[in-house]
């Protein structure tokens, strides 16, 4: 099969599939809270697609090429019946015979409940998010007063299910930045990857300043100070992190240097809302909507057509091209996209 390339040439190889736009986090940085308060509309059931129609869709992008899908949100774990969906995509083949990596993006908190049944369902591999070790930070950051203790109980019951874990820590100058090494220090030796990313000027609500971004090379400079690092060879263009290995061999860490160094060359993943439109980049202002015609009986053909023409039309590379008026610009919100 020809490979589907956007005008940069690059492939289409992962979805990231946001299932819910709500989450039972508040997390300063993503979806503060004068903005996502009690009257803030989130969208309607009827609205969303079914697991049903996400599963549909997926399976036309299989066709495409996608190698992986990313199980989104908001919270992914507060839409229902969410392992379902997994099922459903774990049953998917791929043109060669292969099954899809279907990864999963959460804040943890439901974790300890669901890990099981969705490590059972068919899941590959899930990342969660943890900014801080520190309660104080943490229940600052989260702005729900979610504890620590119960992240890492998240963490333990992925890992005991039999799913390789990431740790996901966005850094905020003066939010969590005194508290890199105390993460590298529980996560070193642990088999879980921990990533440390840069703080995005995504969506339009979350007052990004320059100022608050502490770079990817500071981050792994004052790691690297007190345990040495060795940088690792990246498998994948497409990759969002760069690696590092202790020298001791004590395990990886990553950085996702979105804002200081742009990763948009190698760009191959394509964004599904919980409503159905698909973005081509994370930062843009506008979808394509595909639940109209999945909902108006277009077939799997048809609609591989419309993603072939939108994807062969790509030029994103906001990170790329970013300045502070495109910081300004109107964009998708963090919680509506996944990330
Ligand atoms: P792996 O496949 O495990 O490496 O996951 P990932 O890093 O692609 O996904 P994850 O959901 O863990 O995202 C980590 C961070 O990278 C989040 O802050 C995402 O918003 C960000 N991110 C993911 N993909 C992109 C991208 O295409 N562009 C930009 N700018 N940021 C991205
Ligand atoms: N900048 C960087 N990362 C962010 N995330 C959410 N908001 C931002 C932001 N403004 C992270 C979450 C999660 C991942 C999907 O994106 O913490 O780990
Ligand atoms: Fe929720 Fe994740 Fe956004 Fe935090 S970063 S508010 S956990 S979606
Ligand atoms: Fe891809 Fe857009 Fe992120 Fe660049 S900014 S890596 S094009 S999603």
């Amino acid at each position: 099969m020809e490979p589907l390339l956007d005008r940069l040439g690059r492939p289409l190889e992962t979805l990231r599939i946001s299932v819910t736009d709500r989450c039972n986090f508040r997390c300063v940085y993503c979806m503060p809270k004068e903005v996502f308060g009690r009257d803030y509309t989130f969208l309607e059931r009827r609205e969303l697609l079914s697991l049903e129609e996400i599963a549909r869709a997926a399976g036309v992008f299989a066709s495409l090429g996608v190698r992986t899908v990313r199980i989104t949100g908001g919270e992914p774990l507060v839409r229902r019946n969410v392992e379902h969906l997994i099922e459903l995509l774990a049953a998917i083949e791929r043109p060669d015979g292969s099954k899809l990596q279907i990864a999963l993006t959460t804040n943890g908190s439901l974790l300890p409940q669901k890990a099981k049944a969705l490590a059972a369902a068919g899941l590959s591999r899930v990342t969660v998010s943890l900014d801080s070790l520190d309660n104080a930070a943490f229940r600052a950051l989260n702005d729900v007063d979610f504890p620590v203790e119960r992240v890492l109980e998240g963490i333990d019951a992925a890992a005991a299910a039999g799913l390789p874990v990431k740790v996901n820590a966005v850094v905020k100058r003066g939010a969590n930045d005194g508290d890199l090494l105390s993460l590298a220090e529980r996560f070193r030796g642990s088999g879980h990857v921990l990533r440390f990313i840069e703080y995005m000027d995504v969506g339009s609500t979350n007052g990004w300043r320059l100022e608050d971004v502490v770079s990817a090379d500071e981050i792994v400079g004052r790691i690297g100070e007190r345990w040495p690092l060795e940088p690792v060879e990246l498998e994948s263009p497409d990759a969002t992190a760069r690696r590092f290995r202790y020298a001791d061999g004590a395990g990886e860490i990553g950085v996702i240097a979105s804002v200081t160094k742009p990763f948009c060359g190698g760009c191959s993943r394509a964004r599904l809302s919980a409503e159905g439109r698909l973005y081509t980049c994370l930062f843009a202002a506008k979808g394509h909507d595909l639940r109209a015609p999945l909902r108006l009986g277009a077939t799997d053909e048809e609609l591989a057509e419309t993603v072939r023409g939108i994807w062969g039309r790509r030029t994103d590379r906001y990170s790329e091209l970013r300045t502070a008026e495109t910081a300004a610009l109107p964009k998708v919100e963090m919680s509506y996209i996944g990330g």
